[in-house]
C-alpha cells in the first residue's frame, strides 16, 4: 500500500508523505517548454500522452509519494458543453450558461468528451514511477463548479451581486453536477486512481447559513459515493474556518487544510488524518525559512495521521530547488 494510504486508512504516524497540489505545473520549466507548443490548455488536458508526461515530471525531479494527475476541475463543465477557456493572465473564462443544452448531455457524451483524462490516469498508475505510490484522482466540489459555471470567471473576492437570483437554475445545476461528478469520479477510480481529492477551493466565500444546502450536504453525498466505490478520500474545503463542524458533517477520510487556519487548533480539535497547511509563498523565501515552517508542521502533527502538502497549489515563481530541499527534509525527518 503507499505511503498515504497507510497514513489515510491505517491512520499510520510514522511515515511522512508527501505531495504538492499543482506540484505539475508553471515553476517547472520542463512543463513550460511543453505549455509553450501548446498553447490550449484544455486541448493539453485532453492529450493523454502529454498530460501523463506532464503529470510524471514532478516526480521524476522529486521523491513525492503521489501523482495528481494533470487535468482541472473546470473539465466537469466543459465536459458538459459549456464552453471553458483559458485565457492567459486572466484565468478561467467560461461561456454563457444554458440549462436547456447542459441538460441534454449524457453520460456517454460527457466520458466521450472527456476520455483522454482516463486514458492518461491509466497509463500514469501503471507507470513504474508510481509503483507503490498514490495515484490521485480529483474533482471540484460541487459549490465550487457552481461558483464558477454561474461567474463564468474565479470569483476572486466574491461572487456577483445577483449570483443567487435564479433559484431554480441553482437547483437544477448542483443536481447536474453531482451526478456527473459520481460519473467522474467512477471513471477515475476504474483506471487507477486510488485516492480522490475533492478541492472546494471557494468554501470560504459563503455565510455560514448557506453552508448546509451548498457545501455540506451536496460533498456529503460525494463523499459517501466515493467510500462506495472503496477509495480514501480527501476533503479541500479552502478557507472555511470551522474545520471541525465540516469534519463532522461530510466525514472525509482525511482533511486537508488551507494556510490561514491556526495547525494547533486543528490538532486539538480534528481527528482524522490531516494533510497539507503551509503558506506557499515559505517556498518564495529562503531555506532557513522553509525549514522553520516545515518542521513547525511536522512537529505539531508529530503523532497525528498527517500527509505533508501546502495549504494551497505551489506558486509558478516557485524555484524548482526549493521543492527539491523541502521534499527532501520532510523525507529526513
Ligand atoms: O495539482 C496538480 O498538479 C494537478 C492539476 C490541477 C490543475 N488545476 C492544473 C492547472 C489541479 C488539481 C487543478 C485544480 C483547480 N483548477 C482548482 C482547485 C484548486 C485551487 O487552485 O483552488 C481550481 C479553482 C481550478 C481552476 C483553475 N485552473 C484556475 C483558477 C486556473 C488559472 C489560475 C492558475 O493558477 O493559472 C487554472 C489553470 C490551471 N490548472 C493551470 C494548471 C497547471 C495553469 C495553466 C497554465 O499553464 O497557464
Amino acid at each position: 500500500m503507499s505511503d498515504i494510504r497507510e497514513v489515510i486508512i491505517n491512520k499510520s504516524t510514522s511515515l511522512n508523505p508527501i505531495w504538492i497540489m499543482r506540484q505539475a505545473g508553471r515553476y517547472l520549466p520542463e512543463f513550460r517548454e511543453i505549455r509553450k507548443q501548446n498553447p490550449n490548455f484544455i486541448d493539453l488536458c485532453l492529450n493523454k500522452k502529454l498530460s501523463a508526461d506532464i503529470t510524471l515530471q514532478p516526480l521524476k525531479r522529486f521523491d513525492l509519494d503521489a501523482a495528481i494527475i494533470f487535468s482541472d476541475i473546470l473539465m466537469l463543465p466543459y465536459g458538459l458543453n459549456q464552453k471553458v477557456e483559458f485565457k492567459k493572465n486572466f484565468g478561467p473564462l467560461l461561456g454563457e450558461i444554458n440549462l436547456y443544452e447542459i441538460s441534454k448531455v449524457n453520460e456517454t457524451d460527457f466520458v466521450e468528451k472527456v476520455l483522454p483524462v482516463y486514458k492518461a490516469i491509466n497509463i500514469v498508475s501503471n507507470h513504474q514511477l508510481t509503483h507503490n505510490k498514490s495515484t490521485i484522482g480529483f474533482v471540484g466540489a460541487p459549490w465550487t463548479l457552481l461558483v464558477y459555471m454561474i461567474n463564468q470567471q474565479s470569483p476572486k473576492l466574491e461572487l456577483k451581486k445577483d449570483f443567487f437570483k435564479d433559484n431554480l437554475l441553482i437547483n437544477k445545476l448542483l443536481t447536474l453536477i453531482e451526478k456527473f461528478l459520481k460519473i467522474h469520479i467512477r471513471n477515475q477510480i476504474e483506471n487507477g486512481a486510488d485516492v480522490i481529492q475533492i478541492f472546494d477551493s471557494w468554501a470560504g466565500l459563503l455565510e455560514n447559513k448557506d453552508l448546509p444546502h451548498y457545501v455540506y450536504i451536496p460533498t456529503f453525498n460525494l463523499v459517501e459515493f466515493v467510500k462506495s466505490q472503496g477509495v480514501p478520500v480527501i476533503c479541500f474545503p479552502r478557507g472555511i474556518k470551522d474545520y471541525k463542524s465540516y469534519c463532522d458533517i461530510v466525514k472525509p477520510d482525511a482533511i486537508c487544510i488551507d494556510y490561514e487556519i491556526d495547525p494547533l487548533k486543528i490538532l486539538n480539535e480534528i481527528k482524522i488524518p490531516v494533510q497539507g497547511g503551509m503558506d506557499p509563498k515559505i517556498l518564495l523565501s529562503d531555506k532557513e525559512n522553509l525549514q522553520k515552517e516545515t518542521k513547525k508542521y511536522l512537529d505539531i502533527f508529530k503523532d497525528h495521521p498527517y500527509i505533508f502538502n501546502l495549504g494551497h497549489g505551489v506558486l509558478p515563481e516557485t524555484d524548482p530547488n526549493m521543492m527539491d530541499y523541502l521534499v527532501k527534509m520532510v523525507k529526513d525527518y
